[in-house]
């Protein structure tokens, strides 16, 4: 079958065989399917789907194109966490330290963002002296010595998912189910957890706009977790508003900190402690209520505090030169009322504009602009009141539309 009638067939709805799948997912990856032929296919995807069959197969091609990690020398349960994507998404800053200050050993493989706001590793190399990629060994020796290493990925896991998602990244095809779970669980996969625990966001800020995609993204991700041998859940949560206070990559650092020292609660906290309590309760067998007193203690006794910072010295950073820029404008609200809405993309495309993410492999980000919300939705604000923040590369004042961002009532 020529590569037209394998995109032809799926554009008509049928299903595609192995044989199929790997003649045009796997010709793409050696360069003999260009990027229109697999831009039509994706789009085909994306409108007819993918069986379950499909899917599986997908994945196992994503996994099967590079590395698979094996951490088996690691002992207990090592317990991985991946989010689906948001806006102002520092939760691996924060769950990471908790839950190895509980004894459940973590090896953070994050990516960067391509899109509106910085990824983990972009939030990370914030800190001067960062640094994001290991050896194995390394890995390895930091896991033993203080349980846990947050790095990049350097090792050359699922080449095939990578060169797929930037082209689904620019020819609109990011949105579907069955290409999504086949990309992160394969991922999943080969960076050597033994279980996954995955966040689904949803709103307007996420991938999943509606709670029914969000579930059926889960269950999917669940059982190619299972078939694979690794316990996999899933928590949804919301993402019509930022998660925290910050978006920017050095101002998300700083709030990570805060929330660890106890001195921030709210939404985003309440997140972080469910996502911990949930990966210590995989990784020690225990109930969910034990997992949590054990949350609770290291963050209340400063354990998880220090094991941020003890990560991040191990790693070479140096946390007091953090630099957050000096030039900020604030923005007085225009009414009194209490907050309704603080719409995610927008504030996304606002921090963006900054300087804190890219739209492009080659744009460089400045890791001390962002966006500092001073008010959160469901908060009283008075007429004349900061609403929020901009820390900016200059004084230049920055135009920005209220009422796409905020619904005050
Ligand atoms: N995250 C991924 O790794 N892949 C997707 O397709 C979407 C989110």
């Amino acid at each position: 079958m020529m590569i037209k009638d394998i995109i032809n067939k799926k554009r008509v709805g049928k299903e595609l065989s192995r044989g199929e799948l790997e003649k045009i997912f796997l010709g793409y990856l050696r360069g003999e399917v260009p990027d229109y032929q697999m831009s039509a296919l994706l789009m085909a995807i994306c409108i007819q789907g993918m069986s379950f069959e499909e899917t599986v197969i997908l994945t196992d091609l994503f996994l099967h194109s590079g590395d698979i990690l094996d951490f088996s020398q690691v002992s207990g349960i090592k317990v991985d966490k991946h989010s689906t994507g948001g806006v102002g998404d520092k939760t691996t800053l924060v769950v990471v330290p908790i839950v190895a200050a509980c004894s459940v050993p973590v090896i953070k493989m994050s990516g960067r963002s391509l899109g509106y706001t910085g990824g983990t590793i972009d939030k990370l190399e914030s800190i001067p002296g960062y640094q994001t990629v290991l050896s194995t060994e390394e890995i390895l020796q930091q896991v033993e010595k203080i349980g846990a290493v947050m790095i990049g990925q350097s090792h050359d896991l699922c080449p095939l998912d990578k060169k797929i998602y930037a082209l689904r990244d620019v020819s609109g095809t990011t949105d579907s189910i069955a290409l999504i779970a086949a990309s992160i669980m394969s991922k999943k996969i080969a960076s050597g957890a033994d279980k996954i625990l995955i966040d689904v966001k949803v709103g307007s800020g996420a991938f999943m706009k509606t709670v029914e995609e969000a579930k059926q993204l889960s269950e999917l991700m669940k059982i190619i977790g299972k078939l694979y041998g690794r316990e996999t859940e899933t928590i949804i949560s919301n993402m019509d508003t930022p998660l925290g206070r910050t978006v920017g990559n050095a101002l998300e650092v700083e709030e990570a900190l805060f929330v660890l020292e106890g001195k921030e609660k709210g939404p985003f906290y309440e997140l972080c402690v469910e996502l911990a309590t949930t990966m210590v309760r995989m990784g020690k067998n225990i109930s969910q209520e034990e997992a949590f007193l054990l949350v609770q203690h290291s963050i209340d006794s400063g354990e998880a505090y220090q094991k941020f910072l003890e990560i991040i010295s191990h790693q070479g950073g140096r946390i007091k030169d953090l630099s957050i820029s000096p030039h900020v404008i604030s923005y007085p609200s225009p009414a009194t009322g209490v907050i309704r809405k603080i719409d995610a993309l927008s504030i996304a495309k606002l921090s963006c504009s900054l300087g804190s993410g890219r739209l492009t492999k080659e744009d460089t980000i400045d890791p001390s602009v962002g966006v500092y919300l001073n008010k959160l939705v469901g908060e009283r604000v008075e007429k004349g009141e900061d609403l929020l923040y901009l820390y900016c590369k200059d004084e230049k004042i920055e135009s920005i539309s209220f009422s796409d961002i905020f619904e005050i009532i």
